[in-house]
């Protein structure tokens, strides 16, 4: 039986669902791509995306909770589902057998310990003609929905880290429901 916490967890990232959608077209997400989900959460969003990239693709979701990739490994197999669900931390990534073709970080980077390790071991395995494309909560939204204020993350907080971590930044747009993004390649 779940847990209350994970139950709680995954009706409230349910709730985002809908964003999958918008978050794979800008990030030029097509059938048969590699994508890696970090911080994947309950996998709300990866099982949408595992749609979307079709049976000829896969969506790879990492996430450090191993509560959530539980039920992302389950939910999987219940849906027929190509992905490959792994507990572990996007500053210390575990080794893939494929280069992914699309990193998505959607609501995750403020809730990381150390953001520019994780950006430079996500550098280090994009290839050259992959995206990562990363959402954040605006800390210059009402705060109506999502994030509290004070843990939100600014867009130019990300442009410095990204830029530390040697990624070139190709888009930055403001997106809904009090979202910005940015798409960047390595
Ligand atoms: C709010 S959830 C985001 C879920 C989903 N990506 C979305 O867009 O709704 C943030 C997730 O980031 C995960 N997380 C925290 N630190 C992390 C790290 N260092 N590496 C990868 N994921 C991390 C948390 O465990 C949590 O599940």
């Amino acid at each position: 039986m779940q847990d209350s916490r994970l139950a709680r967890l995954i009706v409230r990232q349910a709730q985002k669902r809908h964003l999958a959608a918008l978050w794979a077209a800008a990030a030029g997400v097509a059938p048969g791509m590699t994508l890696l989900d970090i911080g994947a959460g309950s996998g709300a969003l990866s099982f949408e995306y595992a749609a979307l990239v079709g049976p000829a693709g896969r969506v790879i979701a990492l996430d450090p909770d191993g509560e959530c990739i539980g039920h992302i490994r389950a939910e999987a197999e219940r849906r027929g589902l190509a992905i490959r669900a792994i507990v572990g931390s996007a500053e210390a990534l575990p080794a893939l057998d494929a280069a992914p073709d699309r990193i998505m970080l959607t609501d995750a980077l403020h809730h990381m310990d150390d953001p520019a390790a994780a950006l430079g071991a996500l550098r280090a395995i994009l290839p050259p003609h992959g995206l990562l494309f990363i959402a954040e909560y605006d800390p210059a939204g009402p705060g109506a929905v999502g994030a509290k204020l004070a843990r939100r993350t600014a867009p130019g907080r990300v442009v410095a880290l990204l830029g530390a971590a040697g990624f070139t930044i190709v888009n930055h747009a403001p997106a809904p429901d009090e979202h910005y993004t940015f798409t960047a390649t390595a």
